[in-house]
């Protein structure tokens, strides 16, 4: 209760309006709600790939997705991040991964293989490209980040949206969960023989990649050719 009269008076010091806080938060939630339409209209296109790929190649490239909105909180510390002031507008300027996706999929040829796919649809413009596992950063992270823009259509005509999308591994997923946990853990400062271990484990996540990607070949040639053939 006294914290609650101590909030009061500093708020009242500091003229702070509740009300206009919580309007102001109102208003940033309502103009978010695109990148809600936004995510629908990728994740629909994401099942309609897994789908036909399932149908036609009986595999599917995609293990699971995730989706999320970035918490306006979130997004005003971006924009004070990058010097830029606290709008609305600036938030659609500046921060492009205010709608974000991650696939997870089997195999790194399945990581490319969706973004060839993606990358082809008419509607979709592909505004940049990092290729993490091309190139990794120096800790060992790898992914594909992708910021694509596509079209959401109100009643009051298109927008053209910004999402991130990031493609990976299981096993890059697995690597990238922890490493953060871990980042945020020690506050990010990790002691440097943990840091040097985490790089060692990247490095391992990379070669199961390589390694089960070899035995699918092989069974998938066995399936072709068939079991009479000793190929396996
Ligand atoms: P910000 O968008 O400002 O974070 O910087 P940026 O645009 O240079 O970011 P980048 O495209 O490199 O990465 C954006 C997102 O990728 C982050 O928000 C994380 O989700 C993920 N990411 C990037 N680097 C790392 C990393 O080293 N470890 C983990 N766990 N995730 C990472
Ligand atoms: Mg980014």
């Amino acid at each position: 209760m006294e914290s609650v009269k101590h909030l009061k008076t500093y708020m009242e010091d500091n003229h702070f309006d509740l009300n206009e806080l919580s309007n102001e938060l109102n208003e940033w939630k309502n103009s978010l709600i695109i990148y809600n339409f936004a995510l629908d209209e990728i994740n629909t296109k994401l099942k309609i790939i897994n789908e036909e790929f399932q149908f036609i190649h009986n595999h599917n490239p995609i293990e699971h997705i995730k989706s999320r909105i970035k918490d306006p909180r979130g997004i005003m510390q971006k924009l004070h991040r990058k010097g830029h002031a606290i709008s609305i507008e600036n938030a659609k300027k500046y921060i492009h991964d205010i709608a974000g996706v991650r696939i997870t999929c089997s195999f790194i040829s399945d990581i490319y293989e969706v973004f060839n796919i993606i990358e082809k649809q008419n509607d979709i413009k592909v505004l940049q490209v990092k290729d993490y596992i091309k190139n990794p950063k120096a800790n060992g992270y790898k992914s594909l980040h992708l910021i694509i823009s596509i079209p959401v259509f109100l009643s009051t005509g298109m927008q053209e949206v910004c999402v991130e999308i990031q493609i990976r591994t299981i096993a890059m997923d697995f690597w990238a969960s922890l490493e953060h946990k871990i980042y945020y853990k020690f506050d990010k400062d990790v002691p440097r023989h943990l840091l040097n271990e985490l790089k060692e484990a990247a490095d391992a996540a990379h070669e199961l990649d390589v390694k089960m990607k070899k035995i699918k070949d092989r069974v998938d040639i066995f399936q072709t050719v068939g079991k009479q053939q000793t190929l396996i």
